[in-house]
């Protein structure tokens, strides 16, 4: 049975219960992290652990825990579920206030909720074949620099991808791409690596940052500026990015191909040489924390 950590205590995810008065479930006050675990070591956490605190300081909710002590909370939750590979999620609420009040209670004790599940990244043939996505546009609230768990509009605009039979749906503000509904969305034209800008109307992906790391390192130009819709349109490849999907590169947009050759709807050279850095770096990181 997976064990989770809820309010100072580990327990079964069968007895794991919240308050119907936390602010989590009548507001979505709160936020959260998706960290990927290879070989049962965290990937990139104090990267995360720092946007953690960076989503905690936009809502204005004390961080409950220094990073020293996050980082022993995650290692015995990996440590007591099984499987090598998981995704830990973890989640901070301004907690139970005894009346529904939008203004913040006096007295601020937050949750703290800490699952495991095993990793599932995409299956060999859907990276090998790509995957179709649609566009809408972006509907979010100003502030989605911020990992907090009010995401309905998220849930809504992923939920329209999966209607069309699509992976993802691609996010567009005032005729620029944001992100995915899930995902971090890169650009490639003309050889050249176009990623939106870490601002208040995109997530700040770890993939993302490992993504751009990458490139650099190998020498491939890379130009983080905003992105106009027209050049999303007209990529040679699109992939999306995430802690779970990698690098998963978009051969269909709208039903219409992705890339100049409309008779190979196929992931570019691009992407498949990053999704090999990726798995490359994966490795070396594990190794060198033996
Ligand atoms: N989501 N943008 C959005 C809106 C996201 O929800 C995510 C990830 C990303 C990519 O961030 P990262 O590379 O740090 O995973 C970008 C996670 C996986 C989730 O909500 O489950």
């Amino acid at each position: 049975m997976t064990t989770v950590f809820l309010d100072g205590q580990f327990m079964p995810i069968a007895e794991a219960k919240v308050p119907v008065m936390d602010r989590g479930f009548l507001f979505g006050d709160g936020a959260y992290e998706l960290i990927p675990v290879y070989s049962r070591r965290p990937f990139r956490l104090a990267e995360h652990l720092r946007r953690l605190q960076h989503t905690l300081d936009g809502i204005r909710l004390a961080n409950p825990h220094a990073e020293a002590e996050w980082m022993r909370l995650i290692g015995e939750i990996v440590a007591r579920n099984d499987g090598d590979d998981q995704s830990v999620y973890l989640q901070v609420t301004r907690g139970a206030d005894t009346k529904r009040n939008h203004a913040f209670p006096a007295q601020v004790v937050p949750t703290v909720f800490i699952m495991t599940e095993p990793l599932v990244t995409p299956p060999p043939a859907q990276r090998e074949q790509g995957i179709a996505a649609i566009s809408a546009p972006d509907m979010r609230w100003l502030r989605c620099d911020l990992k907090t768990i009010s995401l309905l509009a998220n849930c809504l605009l992923r939920q329209q991808a999966v209607d069309a039979g699509c992976v993802e749906t691609l996010l567009f503000r005032d005729g620029f791409l944001t992100e995915g509904a899930a995902s971090n969305i890169f650009v490639v034209r003309d050889g050249v690596l176009l990623a939106p800008p870490k601002d208040h109307l995109m997530l700040p992906g770890i993939t993302y940052d490992v993504v751009l790391e990458l490139d650099a390192a190998h020498g491939l130009p890379a130009e983080v500026r905003p992105v106009a819709e027209a050049e999303a349109r007209g990529a040679d490849e699109l992939w999306m990015t995430s802690s779970t999907k990698e690098v998963l590169p978009i051969v269909r947009l709208d039903g219409q191909p992705v890339g100049r050759d409309e008779n190979a709807v196929r992931p570019g050279p691009v992407g498949r040489r990053m999704y090999d850095w990726y798995q490359a770096f994966k490795q070396t990181v594990m190794r060198a924390g033996e």
